[in-house]
């Protein structure tokens, strides 16, 4: 990681104040703030989108050289059908794009790909090119790589519920493991740390049972414009949190004493 980061420069400065020995094993990150970045430059929305693929691009090899265990990318919830159809389609054709020029870096990176949602309302040549994907670094030990798309929480959960139903578990067998077992991430450590970009405090529908603890920290600036920095800036103010679970503070150390 040192080594991809210029000398002198605020990354490097950033690196030196990250411990690594206390990552977040899991980042989530909502992606937003594409449609403002064009719109304040009198571009049309789709132009935000296209510029956001280099700053999916810093998210995904600067947790993947740090350490991250599993880094979650939101970038189309169930709610985004709403846009239009000219919209949506320069998304997906962008999505295409993406893993056209990128597969060969993830496997190079050894990432794992995996994509979060309901698949079945993608096109199928979207699927398909996902699939591949998916198949291609099946074999990484690296980090996974969760792409939400076509993603809800709630959605999530409801399907978790039904199948826990098909699998015939009974009522008494229904605990919090069950369910998480039953989730698109399942066998994956929880986020620990959730990134929104473009300011907006809100959570939208995403990995709802996944971030009950989750840190939360909100950067204006808007995705096109997230590099490297802010991911480290994140992480430092992650690592100076005190995570309680719900119990007390833990007590400050005395120096001095055994
Ligand atoms: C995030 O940017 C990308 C997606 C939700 C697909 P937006 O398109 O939501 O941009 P804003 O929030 O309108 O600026
Ligand atoms: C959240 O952004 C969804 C993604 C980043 C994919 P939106 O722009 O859709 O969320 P709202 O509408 O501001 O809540
Ligand atoms: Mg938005």
């Amino acid at each position: 990681m040192l080594a991809a980061v210029p000398a002198g420069s605020a990354e490097e400065a950033l690196l030196g104040r990250v411990d690594f020995a206390r990552l977040p094993r899991h980042i989530a990150i909502i992606m937003d703030g594409n449609g403002r970045w064009a719109g304040s430059r009198h571009l049309p929305r789709v132009e935000g989108h296209r510029a956001g693929i280099e700053s999916v691009r810093a998210a995904v090899e600067t947790s993947a050289r740090l350490g991250v265990q599993v880094l979650t990318l939101y970038a189309f919830s169930v709610e985004n059908w709403k846009r239009p159809d000219t919209e949506v389609s320069a998304l997906m054709g962008l999505l295409k794009r993406y893993l056209r020029l990128e597969l060969n870096s993830l496997l190079r990176n050894d990432i794992r790909f995996h994509v979060i949602g309901e698949r079945d309302r993608l096109s199928r040549e979207v699927c398909r090119e996902l699939e591949q994907a998916e198949v291609r670094t099946a074999g990484n030990t690296g980090m996974i790589f969760n792409i939400a798309l076509s993603y809800g929480g709630r959605a999530e959960i409801v399907e978790a519920a039904r199948r826990l139903i098909r699998d015939g578990v009974t009522a008494d067998a229904v605990d919090e493991s069950a369910f998480a077992s039953r989730l698109y991430t399942a066998g994956q450590p929880d986020p620990d740390l959730l990134i929104r970009t473009s300011g907006e405090m809100r959570v939208s529908n995403f990995l709802l049972w996944q971030i009950a603890y989750a840190e939360i920290w909100v950067t204006d600036a808007l995705w096109p414009d997230f590099r490297a920095r802010h991911l480290l800036e994140a992480i430092v103010d992650y690592q100076r949190r005190d995570r309680r679970y719900g119990a007390i503070a833990s007590p400050p150390v005395e120096v001095g004493k055994a």
